[in-house]
């Protein structure tokens, strides 16, 4: 198992459908996978090596003979956390079914324990034929997800079950085996991550330590969950998150602009981003030369969320406080006064926390329930906010 999950291995087996796998790739990449290809030699007569290399940015090779000193049978193999074989022929499927390893493909099957689903597609006599259902029924008892091909037309005149699903029907069922449930389908999330920055001048800024890792990875947690995601990151670093709106500012009043024109259209708000509570009352348009500058003097910023509290419709809204003293009593406070449905605190003094993969503290409900988490990852804090919020939600 890799340390991040999200190892693909996209077997493709030498059937027409082959190019349908390539915006099954694109797709899977877009929640986060990396997917490293592995056509039989077969299949490459219907789309070539170079297609899949440039797609998943991976080499691609087909035979265990090739680069025969990287092992890569076994090193592909301990990485992938996935298998999805889409297109499997009946020949595929036969020679998995009886173990089979004569090209890197079926090698790196028997030697992985990743969970392995296939997407057969073939012609309807070949799928109804007795052996091929045996081969199917073979490969659901050692545990592997063989999906039901779909019925229509199939390349020729005739018809009848063996088309290769839509993409959609394919990543749905792949979340769903391993253990990633569709649950946000529909709904809108608002995030915000980073930190916001007041200029000073030109060069000059007040800014704060927020990494951005929190709020992105609530982003990518709600997409794979099906949701519509728009973040609005404030100095991250993140060119591009595959299948999520970014919305880049510098400001609070900026970040302000992009959520009211954002808000009403959301079912979840997360203000993970850490807002500047001032700016330099003038904001000099030339360089302060270093003799002059002595004070700064500040104006408040507007409360991002109290002001949103005053459009709330139905939204679920969720804040962060981070605090040095008085964790549970502030936290109540600030919930109560930006109108939050529930808030996520913790413990910042010495600095802890930001930057980190990790984070520690408590989730705190309306109703005054403390969730208290010992140190847990920025991912899986994502999404059990997630989960509270769409209990809430309803
Ligand atoms: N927040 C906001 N607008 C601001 C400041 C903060 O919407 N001007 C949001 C943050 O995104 C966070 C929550 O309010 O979700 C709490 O942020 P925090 O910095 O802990 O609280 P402050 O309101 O700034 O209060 P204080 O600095 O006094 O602790």
């Amino acid at each position: 198992m890799s340390a991040t999950n999200r190892e693909v291995i996209l077997g493709i087996g030498g059937g027409i459908a082959a190019y349908k796998s390539a915006d099954l790739l694109r797709r899977l990449q877009d929640f986060g996978f990396d997917v490293t290809v592995v056509p039989t030699p077969a299949s490459l007569n219907f789309v070539g090596a170079a297609t899949w290399e440039a797609l998943s940015g991976h080499p691609v090779t087909t035979q265990v003979w090739e680069n025969v000193h990287e092992v890569r049978h076994i090193k592909l193999g301990k990485n992938a956390d996935y298998f999805i074989i889409a297109p499997a022929t009946a020949d595929l499927i036969a020679r998995l079914a009886i173990g089979r390893a004569d090209d890197l493909l079926t090698n790196l099957v028997l030697a992985s324990e990743a969970r392995k689903m296939v997407v057969p597609a073939m012609h309807p006599s070949m799928w109804r034929n007795a052996a091929t259902q045996a081969n199917v029924a073979t490969l659901r008892a050692r545990g592997f997800l063989v999906m039901e091909p779909d019925t229509g037309r199939l390349t020729g005149e005739d018809f009848g079950p063996g088309r290769f699903p839509e993409t959609q029907k394919i990543i749905e069922n792949f979340l769903g085996f391993i253990g990633i449930e569709q649950d946000l389908a529909g709904k809108q999330v608002l995030v915000t991550a980073g930190g916001t920055r007041e200029a000073i001048d030109p060069v000059r800024f007040i800014g704060n330590k927020s990494s951005g890792k929190q709020g992105i990875a609530i982003a990518k947690a709600a997409k794979r969950r099906g949701a519509h995601v728009k973040v609005v990151v404030a100095n991250v670093l993140v060119q591009e998150i595959p299948g999520i709106e970014l919305i880049h500012v510098e400001s609070a009043d900026q970040m302000l602009e992009a959520l009211l024109a954002n808000f009403d259209s959301c079912d979840i708000l997360v203000m993970a981003a850490a807002v500047a509570d001032a700016k330099p009352t003038i904001q000099a348009n030339e360089k302060i030369k270093k003799n002059s500058f002595t004070q700064i003097d500040l104006v408040p910023n507007p409360d991002l969320l109290a002001v949103l509290k005053d459009k709330k419709g139905g939204q679920i809204m969720v804040g962060f406080a981070a605090e040095t003293s008085d964790l549970i009593a502030s936290a109540e406070k600030k919930m109560d006064a930006k109108g939050l449905d529930l808030i996520y605190v913790n413990d910042v003094s010495g600095g802890a926390i930001f930057g980190e993969d990790q984070t520690e503290g408590m989730i705190i409900l309306k109703n005054g329930e403390v969730v208290a988490n010992g140190k847990i990852s920025k991912d899986t804090l994502a999404n059990s906010l997630l989960d509270y919020a769409l209990k809430q939600l309803g």
